[in-house]
């Protein structure tokens, strides 16, 4: 897919700014606190309906006023598509060729896209939350499905814990909580499956391409670590029966805790190069290789589901990687995937594919393309 145009109103520092987009690579120059990564994550913003870096949508929107407002028109296999999101403290509202999608989850996917940033190091190297929001962010794209299930099992698990809470401190609460842990069950089923789905074509992708970065001197492989006895070769609703057994095994101590302690808001993954933990031994340059797999393991991953490739935004890190790793890049997603690449200068960027590149400076908030 291509990106042609991109409108931003009150969005960051960004007051107004409106941009035509023509070429395959596109380079944000500018110094530092200039607007760069505001102009990759409102791309950003705009497949995910929400920021790679928060949460809190009203940080989105520009000091002092009252809402945001983004557009884009873009060019996919089965045709133009126009996107609309306009951010308020009150909530967010997201259009598709101008109709409102009442849910986000219909509205996700209209365009699809991947992002690298320096915090990405942090699926590797950081705490399991940010590989469970990974899992979500990255098969909510492909999956309308999974998204569905994955805000139900959230929402559930939120009603349970109040629920553990009251039993712990002695309320009576009937039957209430085995209604619970079937519900929970048959919804950790489903979201078991798709990540179990996911995982094991990420692998594949990940593996050969870590294989070529590395020229076969390491291999990359994923294990996923499930807090429920449920594995991949398990039908759904052997696995969903698998689970409640569980939940039902560990109710003593999960009231004694008053929270609940296993399903996939409690799993792990875990990346392992020729067999040692990544996480715990590698070094530097290979868990940055690990981040750099994964990512463009995503992009093939997603033009398979979708038939056609995301957009590849990637802030400031072609100017951390070595010589190889950014000719490895550059030459992977050349000619087949939309390209927006954040730097502060184009001196450390010698390869021929960044020649070609469109170049636009970013200035406090303002947009110039040079010609
Ligand atoms: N909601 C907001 N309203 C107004 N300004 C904001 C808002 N959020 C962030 N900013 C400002 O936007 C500026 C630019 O941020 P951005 O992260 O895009 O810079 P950058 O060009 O990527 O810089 P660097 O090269 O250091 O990464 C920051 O100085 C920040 O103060
Ligand atoms: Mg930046």
């Amino acid at each position: 897919m291509i990106l042609k145009e991109l409108e931003l109103a009150q969005y960051r520092n960004f007051e107004r700014v409106q941009v035509h987009f023509d070429a395959p690579i596109v380079l944000f120059v500018g110094p530092n606190a200039q607007g760069k990564t505001n102009m990759l994550e409102s791309i950003y913003v705009l497949a995910m309906a929400k920021s790679h870096r928060t949460s809190k949508d009203k940080e989105l929107i520009k000091w002092e006023e009252p809402f945001a407002r983004l557009s884009c028109r873009a060019d996919r296999r089965t045709g133009p598509v126009h996107l609309d999101i306009q951010l308020t403290s009150k909530g967010k509202k997201a259009k598709i060729n101008q109709l409102e999608q009442r849910r986000l989850s219909d509205y996700i996917g209209a365009i699809n896209a991947v992002m690298f940033a320096p915090e990405d190091l942090s699926i590797v190297k950081g705490s399991p939350v940010i590989r469970r929001r990974f899992l979500d962010m990255e098969i909510g794209q492909v999956s309308k499905s999974y998204l569905y299930h994955i805000l139900q099992y959230q929402k559930l698990i939120q009603q349970r814990n109040l629920a553990m809470k009251e039993l712990q401190m002695g309320k009576p609460f009937g039957d209430m909580l085995d209604i619970y842990n079937a519900q929970m069950a048959h919804l950790a089923a489903k979201v078991l499956n798709k990540r179990f789905g996911f995982m094991d074509k990420l692998e594949r992708w990940g593996q050969e391409i870590h294989a070529q970065i590395t020229q076969g001197r390491e291999t990359l492989t994923l294990s996923y670590e499930s807090t429920l006895p449920v594995t991949p070769d398990m039908s759904e609703s052997e696995a969903e029966e698998a689970a409640y057994r569980h939940l039902t095994s560990i109710k003593d101590r999960e009231i004694a805790r008053g929270t609940s302690l296993a399903g996939p808001h409690r799993d792990d993954i875990h990346f392992f190069i020729n067999g040692t933990s990544v996480h715990q031994y590698g070094s530097q340059g290979q868990q940055r290789t690990t981040a750099l797999s994964l990512k463009l393991a995503e992009i093939e991953l997603i033009h398979q589901e979708v038939g056609e490739y995301p957009l590849l935004l990637l802030d400031d890190v072609l100017s951390e990687l070595d010589a190889d790793r950014q000719s490895h890049l550059l030459h992977n997603i050349k000619d087949r995937v939309q390209t927006f690449v954040t730097t502060t200068g184009v001196e450390g960027l010698y390869h021929q594919t960044l020649q070609q590149a469109a170049i636009y400076r970013v200035k406090q908030g303002t947009i110039t393309r040079d010609i």
